[in-house]
């Protein structure tokens, strides 16, 4: 069996070889532990890691081994390194401006509240596929928002927030040890963090129809607008790829969940009928109402297309209870019946980009892509810890691009999730 994510321990034979040995020897530390089975750095069990600082002892115990195994696969959890540097920041005598996570930090339109509100008697059980009024609003959505045609209700199914749809999505595809799991080289981490949880191998491609081996290739990500880059595929592009993983057999997941959010570019979806032809065959693309709405703290999001597909996933999460909430459902159709929001929002991003991305040109940053999105792909032609660490001087906190990938080593992510007032004190600084 393939050891999967350099673990060298995962499946169900490492399974009961695990449980064969003494606890102690499990707990990732332990005395008698054999060499062979550690996981290489940096995949060492964050949980196991989590759990040791939590005690401050920094040594593992007997309870400690029995929650490693699946999360001794995933990388470290990236954000604590960011830690000291938000500390220099929140240092600055007017304050840090945090421009490292793109959290929405403008009102939930009202709307959408009230519809949250009205829906607050819902003592019953909500269904996994969401009420008729859901499934009507996302397919009309679809239609009128990313041209799909013929739309159904097969077409369309409601997740609990995209990122628990990315992380789960090859486990609940069946996919494990041998399959291949492909997506961009700078990439939202959850992509490999959801082929890791099942087991199988994470690749990274630049251009999917020149880089990747077809055989074992069981998923496809895409991801346009990208996280971290801004980039946008056009339209030809997108239609390539998917006429290629359509020849190879490979289902496509297009994450679109920066689609309303074009600024130089209008970003396409893989549902076009230019891209896909018409028809969902092996094609699904992701959606969130996080960043178009205002709404992360809701867990809106859902997923259309290949109505096989979707069949699948619809009986897999009914057996796990993967319900949106029913006042959730219920803002879910007033946010996608209103364009108002969307548009008033979009001009809040729009001035807080060109002020900081002004801002970034003048105190010597490149900048690459971005036409898209929430953040802004910058460089110093440095290390991007270095740049973190001059950025946090001025008390600007923003993401090394390694957190993305190796790729962007060179480059900080800058979201423009920010008050207009934080966003101003950037500037400031930054001039
Ligand atoms: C590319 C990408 N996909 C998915 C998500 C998850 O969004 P949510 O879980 O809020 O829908 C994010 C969040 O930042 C993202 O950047």
């Amino acid at each position: 069996m393939r050891p999967p994510c350099g673990t060298g321990a995962s499946g169900p034979a490492a399974a009961a070889r695990r449980s064969a040995r003494p606890r102690a020897a499990r707990s990732g530390r332990g005395p008698g532990r054999p060499a062979a089975a550690a996981p290489a750095a940096p995949y060492r069990g964050g949980a196991v890691a989590a759990y040791e600082k939590w005690r401050g002892t920094g040594v593992p115990n007997e309870e400690v081994s029995t929650v490693s195994a699946v999360s001794s696969r995933l990388p470290v959890f990236p954000w604590d390194k960011l830690e000291p540097y938000k500390a220099t920041a929140a240092a600055h005598p007017d304050g840090i401006v945090d421009l490292s996570v793109g959290t929405p930090v403008d009102p939930v339109p009202e709307p959408v509240r009230r519809a949250l509100a009205d829906a607050a008697d819902s003592p019953g059980y909500p269904t996994v596929w969401g009420t008729p009024a859901l499934r009507d609003a996302l397919v009309s959505w679809c239609e009128r928002r990313l041209g799909a045609v013929s739309f159904a209700h097969a077409n369309v199914l409601p997740v609990m927030g995209s990122k628990e749809l990315v992380a789960w999505l090859p486990t609940q595809l069946g996919l494990g040890a041998g399959d291949r799991v492909a997506y961009p080289r700078l990439a939202y981490p959850t992509y490999e963090a959801g082929a890791r949880l099942c087991g199988a191998e994470p690749v990274v491609y630049d251009d999917p129809v020149t880089d990747l081996d077809p055989s074992g290739l069981k998923l496809l990500w895409l991801n346009s607008p990208s996280n971290p880059t801004g980039r946008v595929l056009a339209r030809e592009e997108l239609a390539r790829v998917v006429a290629w993983a359509r020849g190879h057999g490979v289902p496509v997941f297009s994450d679109e969940c920066y689609l309303e959010l074009g600024w130089e570019a209008e970003p396409v979806s893989v549902l076009h009928p230019d891209v896909c032809g018409g028809t969902y065959e092996g094609v699904v693309s992701v959606h969130s109402l996080s960043k178009r709405s205002n709404l992360a703290g809701y867990r809106a999001a859902f997923v259309a297309g290949d109505a096989a597909v979707l069949g699948e996933l619809l009986t897999i999460r009914k057996h796990a209870g993967m319900m949106t909430p029913a006042p959730v459902q219920a803002a879910t159709v007033a946010a996608l019946g209103d364009d108002t929001h969307v548009a008033e929002q979009r001009a809040r991003y729009r001035a807080r980009r060109r002020a900081l991305r002004e801002a970034l040109l003048k105190h010597g940053f490149r900048i690459e892509h971005s036409e898209a999105s929430l953040y802004l792909w910058a460089t110093r032609d440095e290390p991007c810890w270095d740049s973190v660490a001059h950025l946090a001087e001025l008390g600007v906190l923003v993401a090394p691009g390694d957190f993305y990938g190796g790729a962007g080593e060179h480059f900080v992510r800058v979201a423009f999730t920010a008050t207009d007032e934080r966003v101003e004190a950037a500037v400031q600084r930054l001039g």
